[in-house]
Protein backbone atom coordinates (compact mmCIF):
# COMPACT_ATOMS: atom_id res chain seq x y z
CA UNK A 1 0.00 0.00 0.00
CA UNK A 2 1.59 3.31 -1.08
CA UNK A 3 1.28 6.00 1.81
CA UNK A 4 1.85 9.38 0.66
CA UNK A 5 1.67 13.52 1.90
CA UNK A 6 1.32 14.65 5.38
CA UNK A 7 -0.78 16.36 7.21
CA UNK A 8 -0.69 18.57 10.66
CA UNK A 9 -2.95 18.77 13.46
CA UNK A 10 -2.51 21.90 15.25
CA UNK A 11 -3.67 21.19 18.94
CA UNK A 12 -3.70 18.28 20.70
CA UNK A 13 -6.22 18.27 22.82
CA UNK A 14 -8.87 15.99 22.54
CA UNK A 15 -10.22 17.26 19.13
CA UNK A 16 -7.18 17.32 17.86
CA UNK A 17 -5.29 14.24 19.22
CA UNK A 18 -8.89 12.00 18.28
CA UNK A 19 -8.20 13.98 14.50
CA UNK A 20 -4.91 12.48 14.15
CA UNK A 21 -5.25 9.18 15.61
CA UNK A 22 -7.96 8.54 12.70
CA UNK A 23 -5.88 10.05 10.43
CA UNK A 24 -2.86 8.07 11.36
CA UNK A 25 -5.00 4.83 11.40
CA UNK A 26 -6.32 5.63 7.44
CA UNK A 27 -2.59 4.89 7.01
CA UNK A 28 -2.93 6.64 3.62
CA UNK A 29 -0.44 9.41 4.62
CA UNK A 30 3.36 9.39 5.27
CA UNK A 31 2.94 11.17 8.20
CA UNK A 32 1.04 13.09 10.65
CA UNK A 33 2.26 16.02 12.73
CA UNK A 34 0.25 16.90 15.96
CA UNK A 35 1.46 19.96 17.67
CA UNK A 36 0.54 22.56 20.76
CA UNK A 37 1.90 24.88 22.61
CA UNK A 38 1.85 23.08 25.99
CA UNK A 39 5.28 21.29 26.00
CA UNK A 40 5.97 17.28 26.23
CA UNK A 41 1.63 17.03 25.53
CA UNK A 42 2.14 16.68 21.67
CA UNK A 43 5.58 14.77 21.50
CA UNK A 44 4.06 12.16 24.80
CA UNK A 45 0.73 11.62 22.37
CA UNK A 46 2.66 10.91 19.49
CA UNK A 47 4.87 8.39 20.96
CA UNK A 48 1.58 7.04 22.40
CA UNK A 49 -0.39 6.90 18.84
CA UNK A 50 2.94 5.59 17.30
CA UNK A 51 3.30 2.51 19.82
CA UNK A 52 -0.48 1.22 18.81
CA UNK A 53 1.34 0.96 15.16
CA UNK A 54 2.07 -2.69 15.90
CA UNK A 55 -1.50 -3.42 17.36
CA UNK A 56 -3.56 -1.46 14.80
CA UNK A 57 -1.01 -2.37 11.99
CA UNK A 58 -0.57 1.05 10.51
CA UNK A 59 2.75 2.51 9.22
CA UNK A 60 1.88 6.20 9.15
CA UNK A 61 4.81 7.75 11.47
CA UNK A 62 3.16 10.16 14.24
CA UNK A 63 5.37 13.21 14.61
CA UNK A 64 4.42 15.20 18.18
CA UNK A 65 5.93 18.91 17.92
CA UNK A 66 5.21 21.67 20.49
CA UNK A 67 5.54 25.19 19.59
CA UNK A 68 6.92 28.17 21.19
CA UNK A 69 5.03 32.07 21.55
CA UNK A 70 7.27 33.31 18.47
CA UNK A 71 6.63 30.24 16.50
CA UNK A 72 9.66 27.92 17.35
CA UNK A 73 8.75 24.04 16.30
CA UNK A 74 6.61 25.36 13.27
CA UNK A 75 9.16 23.80 11.06
CA UNK A 76 7.79 20.64 11.86
CA UNK A 77 4.70 21.26 9.82
CA UNK A 78 6.38 22.31 6.87
CA UNK A 79 5.68 20.93 3.40
CA UNK A 80 2.32 19.94 5.03
CA UNK A 81 -0.84 18.96 1.88
CA UNK A 82 -3.21 19.50 4.94
CA UNK A 83 -3.70 21.02 8.27
CA UNK A 84 -6.26 20.54 10.74
CA UNK A 85 -6.63 23.45 13.22
CA UNK A 86 -8.48 22.80 16.49
CA UNK A 87 -5.99 25.13 18.69
CA UNK A 88 -8.59 27.03 20.87
CA UNK A 89 -10.92 26.70 24.50
CA UNK A 90 -13.59 24.59 24.25
CA UNK A 91 -17.14 25.94 25.79
CA UNK A 92 -17.84 25.53 29.09
CA UNK A 93 -21.73 24.62 30.15
CA UNK A 94 -23.94 27.35 29.78
CA UNK A 95 -21.60 28.97 27.28
CA UNK A 96 -22.45 29.21 23.30
CA UNK A 97 -19.99 29.06 20.78
CA UNK A 98 -20.09 32.49 20.24
CA UNK A 99 -18.73 33.53 24.02
CA UNK A 100 -15.25 32.01 22.99
CA UNK A 101 -14.79 33.94 20.18
CA UNK A 102 -12.35 36.67 21.19
CA UNK A 103 -9.75 34.17 23.15
CA UNK A 104 -10.42 31.62 19.85
CA UNK A 105 -9.67 34.28 17.48
CA UNK A 106 -6.75 35.28 18.74
CA UNK A 107 -5.07 31.60 18.97
CA UNK A 108 -6.69 31.19 15.46
CA UNK A 109 -4.70 34.30 13.52
CA UNK A 110 -1.51 33.34 15.68
CA UNK A 111 -1.63 29.82 14.59
CA UNK A 112 -2.59 30.50 10.75
CA UNK A 113 0.55 33.22 10.81
CA UNK A 114 2.91 30.42 11.76
CA UNK A 115 1.01 27.56 9.02
CA UNK A 116 1.11 30.01 6.45
CA UNK A 117 4.80 30.71 6.79
CA UNK A 118 5.50 26.98 7.11
CA UNK A 119 3.09 25.31 5.06
CA UNK A 120 2.25 28.04 1.83
CA UNK A 121 0.06 25.69 -0.10
CA UNK A 122 -1.44 23.61 2.32
CA UNK A 123 -5.70 23.13 2.53
CA UNK A 124 -6.27 24.55 5.93
CA UNK A 125 -9.28 23.03 7.70
CA UNK A 126 -10.51 25.20 10.51
CA UNK A 127 -12.28 23.05 13.09
CA UNK A 128 -12.18 26.26 16.15
CA UNK A 129 -15.27 28.01 17.21
CA UNK A 130 -17.09 29.86 16.59
CA UNK A 131 -16.61 27.92 13.31
CA UNK A 132 -17.77 30.42 10.93
CA UNK A 133 -16.11 32.78 12.10
CA UNK A 134 -12.94 30.93 12.85
CA UNK A 135 -13.15 29.87 8.86
CA UNK A 136 -13.42 33.33 7.76
CA UNK A 137 -10.56 34.70 9.95
CA UNK A 138 -8.05 31.58 9.08
CA UNK A 139 -8.67 32.61 5.37
CA UNK A 140 -8.37 36.37 5.59
CA UNK A 141 -5.12 35.88 7.84
CA UNK A 142 -3.61 32.69 5.33
CA UNK A 143 -4.59 35.32 2.57
CA UNK A 144 -5.17 31.85 0.83
CA UNK A 145 -7.46 31.79 -2.17
CA UNK A 146 -10.98 30.89 -0.27
CA UNK A 147 -11.04 27.36 -1.83
CA UNK A 148 -7.89 26.59 0.12
CA UNK A 149 -9.79 27.35 3.47
CA UNK A 150 -12.93 25.44 4.79
CA UNK A 151 -14.64 24.88 8.32
CA UNK A 152 -15.59 21.42 9.43
CA UNK A 153 -19.26 22.14 11.23
CA UNK A 154 -21.75 20.25 8.46
CA UNK A 155 -20.53 16.89 8.43
CA UNK A 156 -20.73 16.98 11.94
CA UNK A 157 -24.45 18.38 12.72
CA UNK A 158 -25.59 15.98 9.31
CA UNK A 159 -24.09 13.11 11.63
CA UNK A 160 -25.82 13.99 14.55
CA UNK A 161 -29.21 14.53 12.73
CA UNK A 162 -28.97 11.02 11.42
CA UNK A 163 -28.21 9.52 14.65
CA UNK A 164 -30.90 11.03 16.29
CA UNK A 165 -33.88 10.23 13.11
CA UNK A 166 -31.87 6.42 13.54
CA UNK A 167 -32.53 6.12 16.98
CA UNK A 168 -36.46 7.46 16.69
CA UNK A 169 -36.87 5.10 14.00
CA UNK A 170 -34.79 1.86 15.46
CA UNK A 171 -33.02 1.62 12.10
CA UNK A 172 -29.21 1.92 11.38
CA UNK A 173 -27.44 4.70 10.64
CA UNK A 174 -26.28 3.92 7.07
CA UNK A 175 -30.03 3.72 6.06
CA UNK A 176 -30.22 7.47 7.23
CA UNK A 177 -29.56 10.54 4.83
CA UNK A 178 -29.98 13.87 6.68
CA UNK A 179 -28.57 17.67 5.58
CA UNK A 180 -27.88 20.59 7.59
CA UNK A 181 -27.10 23.59 6.05
CA UNK A 182 -26.24 27.53 7.43
CA UNK A 183 -24.11 27.59 10.12
CA UNK A 184 -22.85 26.02 12.98
CA UNK A 185 -24.87 27.99 15.40
CA UNK A 186 -28.28 29.21 15.89
CA UNK A 187 -29.01 29.63 12.32
CA UNK A 188 -28.14 25.80 11.55
CA UNK A 189 -30.66 25.10 8.58
CA UNK A 190 -32.18 21.72 8.22
CA UNK A 191 -32.99 20.55 4.83
CA UNK A 192 -36.00 17.96 5.65
CA UNK A 193 -36.56 18.28 2.12
CA UNK A 194 -33.27 15.88 1.52
CA UNK A 195 -33.50 13.68 4.62
CA UNK A 196 -34.34 10.54 3.31
CA UNK A 197 -34.68 6.77 5.24
CA UNK A 198 -34.18 3.47 2.59
CA UNK A 199 -34.77 6.24 -0.29
CA UNK A 200 -38.35 7.41 1.67
CA UNK A 201 -39.01 10.83 2.34
CA UNK A 202 -38.52 11.46 5.99
CA UNK A 203 -41.60 13.92 6.10
CA UNK A 204 -43.61 10.04 5.08
CA UNK A 205 -42.27 8.46 8.25
CA UNK A 206 -42.60 10.97 10.83
CA UNK A 207 -44.76 13.70 11.79
CA UNK A 208 -43.57 17.60 11.20
CA UNK A 209 -43.57 18.06 15.30
CA UNK A 210 -41.44 14.97 16.03
CA UNK A 211 -38.60 16.08 13.01
CA UNK A 212 -38.91 19.50 14.69
CA UNK A 213 -37.70 17.73 17.61
CA UNK A 214 -35.02 16.22 15.83
CA UNK A 215 -34.09 19.13 14.19
CA UNK A 216 -34.07 20.93 17.49
CA UNK A 217 -31.91 18.46 19.66
CA UNK A 218 -29.20 18.08 16.24
CA UNK A 219 -28.88 22.26 16.76
CA UNK A 220 -28.06 21.58 20.46
CA UNK A 221 -26.50 18.95 19.76
CA UNK A 222 -22.89 20.16 21.31
CA UNK A 223 -24.46 21.84 24.27
CA UNK A 224 -25.88 18.83 24.98
CA UNK A 225 -22.60 16.79 25.26
CA UNK A 226 -20.74 20.11 26.96
CA UNK A 227 -23.82 19.75 29.65
CA UNK A 228 -23.29 16.20 30.60
CA UNK A 229 -19.61 16.39 30.20
CA UNK A 230 -19.28 19.79 32.02
CA UNK A 231 -15.65 20.11 31.37
CA UNK A 232 -14.86 20.05 27.80
CA UNK A 233 -16.83 19.52 24.56
CA UNK A 234 -17.57 16.79 22.06
CA UNK A 235 -14.58 15.39 19.99
CA UNK A 236 -15.86 11.54 18.72
CA UNK A 237 -18.15 12.38 16.17
CA UNK A 238 -16.62 16.01 15.51
CA UNK A 239 -12.63 14.45 14.62
CA UNK A 240 -14.65 11.34 12.69
CA UNK A 241 -15.97 14.37 10.59
CA UNK A 242 -12.89 16.46 9.94
CA UNK A 243 -10.71 13.75 9.61
CA UNK A 244 -12.82 12.73 6.76
CA UNK A 245 -12.62 15.53 5.01
CA UNK A 246 -9.08 15.74 5.33
CA UNK A 247 -9.20 12.43 3.63
CA UNK A 248 -10.98 13.49 0.91
CA UNK A 249 -8.42 16.21 -0.23
CA UNK A 250 -5.88 13.80 0.43
CA UNK A 251 -7.21 11.08 -1.89
CA UNK A 252 -8.64 13.94 -4.54
CA UNK A 253 -11.87 12.27 -3.85
CA UNK A 254 -14.64 14.78 -4.96
CA UNK A 255 -16.56 13.66 -2.53
CA UNK A 256 -19.37 16.12 -1.89
CA UNK A 257 -19.85 17.11 2.24
CA UNK A 258 -21.56 19.49 3.63
CA UNK A 259 -18.79 22.24 5.05
CA UNK A 260 -18.20 25.41 5.90
CA UNK A 261 -17.04 27.22 2.29
CA UNK A 262 -16.58 29.94 1.00
CA UNK A 263 -19.78 31.40 -0.94
CA UNK A 264 -19.70 33.59 -3.91
CA UNK A 265 -23.10 33.59 -5.98
CA UNK A 266 -24.78 30.25 -5.19
CA UNK A 267 -28.19 30.74 -3.54
CA UNK A 268 -28.37 33.91 -4.50
CA UNK A 269 -25.86 34.31 -2.02
CA UNK A 270 -22.00 36.25 -1.84
CA UNK A 271 -18.78 36.87 -0.04
CA UNK A 272 -19.52 34.95 3.11
CA UNK A 273 -18.00 31.43 4.40
CA UNK A 274 -21.31 29.37 4.74
CA UNK A 275 -22.32 25.92 5.72
CA UNK A 276 -23.18 24.55 2.04
CA UNK A 277 -22.50 21.36 0.23
CA UNK A 278 -19.07 20.84 -1.72
CA UNK A 279 -17.06 18.94 -3.84
CA UNK A 280 -13.91 18.48 -1.96
CA UNK A 281 -10.27 17.58 -3.56
CA UNK A 282 -6.59 17.89 -3.78
CA UNK A 283 -6.79 21.81 -3.75
CA UNK A 284 -9.84 22.03 -1.35
CA UNK A 285 -13.22 23.16 -2.61
CA UNK A 286 -13.59 22.34 -6.27
CA UNK A 287 -17.00 23.47 -6.28
CA UNK A 288 -19.96 24.49 -4.24
CA UNK A 289 -23.00 22.14 -5.18
CA UNK A 290 -26.18 23.95 -5.14
CA UNK A 291 -29.39 22.09 -4.69
CA UNK A 292 -33.25 22.46 -5.42
CA UNK A 293 -34.24 23.93 -1.48
CA UNK A 294 -37.90 24.80 -1.06
CA UNK A 295 -39.17 28.65 -0.16
CA UNK A 296 -38.38 27.94 3.50
CA UNK A 297 -34.91 26.31 3.58
CA UNK A 298 -33.47 28.92 1.31
CA UNK A 299 -35.50 31.76 3.42
CA UNK A 300 -33.35 30.34 6.59
CA UNK A 301 -29.88 29.42 4.26
CA UNK A 302 -29.85 33.48 3.33
CA UNK A 303 -31.02 34.70 6.85
CA UNK A 304 -27.97 32.25 8.56
CA UNK A 305 -25.71 34.08 5.12
CA UNK A 306 -26.63 37.52 6.93
CA UNK A 307 -26.89 36.22 10.59
CA UNK A 308 -22.90 34.87 9.78
CA UNK A 309 -21.87 38.19 7.65
CA UNK A 310 -21.90 40.47 10.30
CA UNK A 311 -19.76 38.45 12.98
CA UNK A 312 -17.21 37.35 10.33
CA UNK A 313 -16.85 41.26 9.19
CA UNK A 314 -16.44 41.84 13.62
CA UNK A 315 -14.06 39.08 13.42
CA UNK A 316 -11.59 40.56 11.36
CA UNK A 317 -10.60 43.21 13.68
CA UNK A 318 -9.94 40.49 16.77
N1 LIG B 1 -1.29 26.66 19.25
C1 LIG B 1 -1.48 25.33 19.37
N2 LIG B 1 -2.30 24.79 20.28
C2 LIG B 1 -2.95 25.62 21.10
C3 LIG B 1 -2.82 27.02 21.03
C4 LIG B 1 -1.92 27.55 20.05
N3 LIG B 1 -1.73 28.84 19.91
N4 LIG B 1 -3.61 27.57 21.99
C5 LIG B 1 -4.22 26.55 22.62
N5 LIG B 1 -3.84 25.37 22.09
C6 LIG B 1 -4.19 24.02 22.49
C7 LIG B 1 -4.34 23.82 23.99
O1 LIG B 1 -3.08 23.76 24.64
C8 LIG B 1 -5.10 22.52 24.05
O2 LIG B 1 -4.26 21.38 24.14
O3 LIG B 1 -5.48 23.67 21.98
C9 LIG B 1 -5.90 22.49 22.71
C10 LIG B 1 -7.39 22.54 22.89
O4 LIG B 1 -7.75 21.34 23.43
P1 LIG B 1 -9.02 21.10 24.36
O5 LIG B 1 -9.03 22.11 25.45
O6 LIG B 1 -9.06 19.65 24.71
O7 LIG B 1 -10.26 21.47 23.39
P2 LIG B 1 -10.89 20.54 22.24
O8 LIG B 1 -12.03 19.77 22.78
O9 LIG B 1 -9.80 19.82 21.55
O10 LIG B 1 -11.52 21.65 21.27
C11 LIG B 1 -10.71 22.46 20.44
O11 LIG B 1 -12.47 22.69 18.81
O12 LIG B 1 -14.73 22.06 18.90
C12 LIG B 1 -13.79 23.10 19.02
O13 LIG B 1 -14.92 24.56 20.59
C13 LIG B 1 -13.83 23.67 20.42
O14 LIG B 1 -12.56 25.62 19.93
C14 LIG B 1 -12.48 24.32 20.51
C15 LIG B 1 -11.60 23.42 19.65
Amino acid sequence: MSRKGKVTVVGAGFYGSTTAQRLAEYDIFEEVVLTDIIEGKPEGLALDMNQSRPVEGFETKVTGQSTGPAGEGYEAIGGSDIVVITAGLPRKPGMSRMDLIETNAKIVRNVVENVTKYAPDAVLIVVSNPLDEMTALAAKVSGFPPARVMGQAGMLDTARFSYFVAEKLAVPVGSVRTLTLGSHGDTMVPVPSACTVNGKPLSDLLPADEIEALVNRTRNGGGEIVGLLKTGSAYYAPSAAAARMARAVAEDSGAVMPVCAWVDGEYGISGVYLGVEAEIGAAGIRRVVERDLTEDELAGLRAAAEAVRAKQADVASL
